[in-house]
């Protein structure tokens, strides 16, 4: 079922981009209207064109998509829930072992921009959350050999402290900030020091519509990013019913976390949703990556 849907998705994105007449933009404005814009087709292609027992599948696939938002993200929950919340997320990311999974995603990039560059690599974490990834990324890095410079940043001012806390008391070098993800522009304007060389976001891109996602993407490469990564995980059917069970049981039942990731299985981007994304926010990119991590995962990495 989910292969129709992708090999419907693989032709409809192969048919734009040898017309070679994605929408061109000036302004983030303008690219974000029209990644939704984009987005939204091909989606409305997808089911027009599934037959059979998979067009009951791309039919659930759309049924099930929503925008509700997390709450998480709800500026009605206290920044002391909210936090909360990141710190549950945090333990359930080390039980399903995800740093050292991320850090295994990122170290071929890492490794490669040290070796090009001969200095230590400048990283930024959009929407890092407890932060405890990049913590991690800080001994595994020293493992590798790789020297690092980990910057994290959230939205949510408690995160950030919780985040600063956690790395003072570890002793590591990893820093945190008050970030809006959708404004690296204007946060690095006042920034004396060099571009960071990977812009990351983990396990938070379907937290964001298209237009925000290509906004990130077209202001790394402004920034002068080497590239950007995200991670998040693999959209379909039988991941939004594993999902809620396995984090309901981890979570000893955390009625929040539980909604929170129904609602996360059902914003998951396809994977050619994401390409497409990429594709339009960076027309001249070297290379756009997307890649599976099974079982539950996909990555995207844009090289500019
Ligand atoms: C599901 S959590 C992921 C946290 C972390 N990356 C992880 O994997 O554990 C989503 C995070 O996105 C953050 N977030 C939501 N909107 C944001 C925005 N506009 N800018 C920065 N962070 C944002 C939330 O505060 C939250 O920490």
């Amino acid at each position: 079922m989910r292969l129709q849907q992708r090999r419907i998705d693989r032709a409809w994105l192969a048919d734009r981009l040898a017309a070679d007449d994605l929408p061109r933009w000036q302004t983030m404005a303008e690219l974000a209207a029209a990644a939704e814009r984009e987005i939204d087709a091909m989606r409305r292609h997808r089911l027009a064109a599934a037959r059979g027992v998979a067009g009951v599948g791309a039919r659930l696939d759309a049924l099930a998509r929503t925008e509700t938002t997390e709450w998480m993200d709800r500026e009605t929950l206290s920044p002391a829930e909210r936090t909360d919340m990141v710190q549950r997320l945090h333990r359930f990311n080390r039980l399903v072992l995800s740093y050292p999974r991320f850090a295994a995603m990122l170290r071929p990039l890492v490794k490669e921009r040290h070796r090009r560059s001969g200095r230590p690599v400048r990283l930024l974490e959009l929407a890092s959350g407890s932060g405890e990834l990049l913590l991690a990324l800080d001994r595994l890095a020293e493992r590798w050999g790789v020297p690092v410079e980990l910057t994290g940043s959230d939205i949510v001012d408690s995160h950030v402290r919780a985040a600063n806390t956690q790395a003072r008391a570890g002793g590591h070098r990893a820093r945190f900030r008050r970030l809006d993800a959708l404004d690296l522009g204007s946060h690095l304007e006042g920034e004396a020091a060099e571009p960071y060389d990977i812009v990351l976001i983990v396990q938070a891109a379907h937290h964001f519509p298209a237009g925000a996602l290509a906004i990130m993407i077209a202001q790394a490469q402004l920034s002068g990013a080497r590239a950007f990564v995200l991670v998040d995980g693999l959209r379909g059917l039988r991941t939004a019913l594993w999902l809620p069970p396995v984090v309901a049981l981890v979570s000893g039942g955390h009625g929040k976390l539980v909604h929170d990731a129904w609602i996360t299985a059902r914003r998951f981007y396809a994977n050619a949703e994401l390409e497409l994304i990429a594709r339009l926010a960076a027309p001249d990119a070297q290379t756009i990556a997307l890649r599976p991590r099974p079982p539950a995962l996909v990555s995207l990495t844009v090289e500019f």
